[in-house]
């Protein structure tokens, strides 16, 4: 199907700094996880702190599609009422999870053990984006499920199947994987157990424990037993550091900026963009550390710093995987080389980070250099221009903080995916200094 909309493209005006103290919107995988397992528990979950991105919204309309009752979101806050691990209904038609990748590899591991078949579909980034790396394992544990030819959305689930716990070692460290298939276990005999290559984040994890379901984890394996029963809780989500990321960047590469950005997740999972960039000389402080249900958070205070080249250490590859396009720019501003390899995963995301990340770059006059699994970057001047965001808001969001240091005007194309994650961008960043203003673009189709 085709549809057409109106675009949002961004301008922004070049130079400026970033100061004062501001709140992130929730974090986005744990807003997803928090539905997800609050319609599934016995009980009523309060949510507060929730993203109210386009992203969760997708999510939330999917349960209530299948017969949960939710009030909100309303400032952040959502209400539950959880219908128990069997209590989902048929849904009437397909669910369409949107731009979401996360949407639709969780669901289809939740989906795999119901009685009812689904259909899950998705817009047209997310029809590109494999999903042959969840149907095997899930296909393996005795689900029915398939995609089309070339392993895309749409995804065909089979209800009615009785599913078995398995090993499985992921092939490519992905939480969403390993969290699709710790939801199907929850319906599946036996254990199912999950080895990683590399730390994934364990939101999932985390919160099942909040949910008081037991969950084992040994080295580089985490197993659940199947069977058992969620109770609901309360959920305060922390601040996403992957939104604090674009600001962390932002205010180290432009002169005379001091921001404060409050409650914000620092589970180990995540932060490897704070890892990063203080090897690349960035001037980060984290104050007040804490836990909240369960998450790690901190304020993070940032200056302005002179930022330089380094190879990214391939270990902090997994822990910043949705930071790059925004490591990209810190890389363009800083002085040398910067070299980063072992991202291939960044290929397959909302667009093709390295390729799209790359032409960005060189439209700005930056020297980057795309490689098989990453990109060798030359810091320099940034000049103004036009730069295509293909639809991918975290694109979209890190050309804007290039803004900062561009000698001209700067127009960024097709932005409207930004409400997916961080809905209220431009509007905080504008405020925090960002001078950044959206117009009406283009009619794009999907
Ligand atoms: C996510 C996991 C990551 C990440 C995505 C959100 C999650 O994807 O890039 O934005 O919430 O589990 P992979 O599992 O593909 O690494």
């Amino acid at each position: 199907m085709t549809a057409s909309s109106q675009s949002v493209d961004f301008f922004v005006q070049p130079g400026g700094s970033l100061t004062g103290d501001f709140r992130m919107p929730g974090d986005k995988s744990i807003s997803h996880r928090a539905v997800i397992l609050g319609a599934i528990a016995e009980g009523t979950t309060g949510v507060t702190g929730l993203l109210e991105g386009e992203d969760v919204r997708v999510t939330l309309a999917a349960f209530r599609a299948m017969g949960v009752a939710a009030t909100g979101p309303r400032d952040s806050r959502l209400t539950i009422k959880g219908v128990g691990l069997h209590g989902l209904k048929a849904p009437a038609g397909p669910l369409d999870m949107g731009n979401s990748g996360t949407a639709m590899r969780l669901l289809a591991g939740l989906l795999a053990g119901q009685p009812f078949d689904t259909v899950l579909t998705g817009d047209a980034s997310l029809s590109r984006r494999p999903m042959d790396r969840i149907t095997e394992p899930l296909n393996a544990m005795g689900a029915q499920m398939v995609c089309d030819k070339d392993g895309y959305p749409p995804l065909r689930i089979k209800g009615g199947r009785l599913l078995h716990g398995i090993d499985y070692v992921l092939p490519v460290a992905s939480a969403q994987v390993k969290s699709a298939l710790l939801l199907a276990g929850l319906y599946a005999t036996g254990t199912t157990l999950v080895a990683e290559p590399a730390p994934t984040r364990d939101h999932t994890e985390r919160l099942l424990r909040g949910f008081g379901y037991f969950l084992e984890r040994r080295n580089n394996a985490v197993r659940l037993q199947g069977g058992g029963r969620l109770k609901a809780c309360r959920i305060a989500v922390p601040g996403d550091i992957s939104s604090a990321a674009f600001f962390l960047v932002g205010a180290s590469i432009s002169p005379g900026s001091h921001l404060r950005l409050e409650h914000v997740g620092v589970n180990p999972t995540r932060t490897g963009i704070i890892n990063i960039l203080r090897k690349m000389g960035a001037d980060l402080r984290i104050e007040n550390e804490r836990l909240a249900d369960g998450e790690p958070v901190a304020d993070i205070m940032v200056r302005s710093a002179s930022l330089h080249g380094i190879r990214i250490p391939e270990d902090q590859v997994q822990l910043a995987i949705d930071e790059f396009p925004v490591l990209f720019v810190a890389a363009a501003c800083a002085a040398g080389e910067t070299v980063i390899s072992g991202a291939r995963e960044l290929r397959v995301k909302e667009s093709d980070r390295i390729a799209v990340m790359a032409a960005g770059l060189r439209a700005l006059g930056v020297a980057a250099r795309e490689t098989a699994d990453g990109m060798v970057i030359r810091g320099g001047e940034l000049r103004g221009g036009l730069v295509d965001s293909r639809g991918d808001h975290r694109v979209a969001m890190a050309f804007a903080m290039a803004g900062l240091r561009a000698t001209e005007p700067l127009v960024i194309r097709d932005c409207t995916n930004v409400a997916t994650s961080f809905p209220g961008f431009v509007d905080l960043a504008a405020r925090a200094g960002l001078k950044v203003r959206q117009m009406s673009g283009h009619v794009r189709r999907s």
